[in-house]
């Protein structure tokens, strides 16, 4: 069953995309995530580790955010004047992330967008954020993306994904290696990992943030 909230004129949730892994297994849209309150991952402001990365000068140049949700990394980056388009497939966050940037006076981009079909979006990123999408692809979701990211990204740009990770108690749902992560983001592909550090993706539902991945991936 998916979300009868009609979420697109047609009444259609998805548009002309399939449903991804995640809204397969949850019988749930992505956007039904955010009719009832905030979402898990929703904490109202930008990931720590994300501002962090920001604050030291990683984010340049024209930044896409991947599965922005209702902004809050986009918001934080744009404020720092930086040019940001975030995009997602749940108009219900989008709505939301245009409401904060209007009243909080950030000139921040957000558009309906699928993440498997970014070429269609006719530009180039010289950074690319992912915070909390990869993991939500199962295996033959991904290479499809990380081609689809690679068509956006320009070379010598940085990619970022912030994501759960295998490894320490208490891991998020679709917990990644970094053995997956290397694979998936292969020079096969276009892209070189230069670091994957640990790090904590907060939540809802643990303040102190659960085991995470922060990967550091050149366009080449
Ligand atoms: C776990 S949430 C993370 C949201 C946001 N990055 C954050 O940190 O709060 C994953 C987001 O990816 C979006 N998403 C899932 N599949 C997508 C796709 N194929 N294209 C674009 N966005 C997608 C979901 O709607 C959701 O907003």
């Amino acid at each position: 069953m998916v979300s009868e909230r009609p979420e697109n004129p047609a009444g259609n949730p998805f548009g002309d995309r399939h449903p991804t892994s995640h809204e397969r297994m949850t019988g749930l849209s992505w956007d039904a995530s955010y009719h009832d309150g905030p979402a898990p991952w929703d904490i109202g402001r930008p990931q720590p580790v994300i501002a962090r990365l920001a604050s030291e000068g990683g984010f340049t140049g024209a930044v896409l955010d991947a599965g922005c949700g209702t902004g809050e990394n986009a918001l934080h980056i744009a404020s720092l004047g930086l040019p940001v388009l975030g995009v997602d497939v749940a108009e219900t966050a989008l709505a939301t992330a245009r409401a904060e940037a209007d009243g909080r006076g950030i000139a921040a981009e957000f558009a309906v967008a699928d993440a498997f079909r970014l070429e269609r979006l006719e530009r180039k990123f010289e950074t690319v954020l992912d915070c909390g999408l990869f993991h939500t692809f199962d295996a033959d979701e991904r290479s499809g993306y990380v081609t689809s990211l690679a068509s956006v990204t320009e070379r010598g740009g940085t990619l970022y994904v912030l994501c759960f990770s295998d490894e320490g108690p208490d891991t998020g749902p679709h917990p990644v290696s970094q053995e997956e992560l290397r694979t998936s983001f292969s020079p096969g592909d276009g892209w070189n990992v230069i670091a994957v550090e640990a790090a904590r993706i907060r939540t809802r539902y643990h303040e102190d943030g659960a085991p995470a991945w922060l990967a550091t991936i050149k366009r080449i």
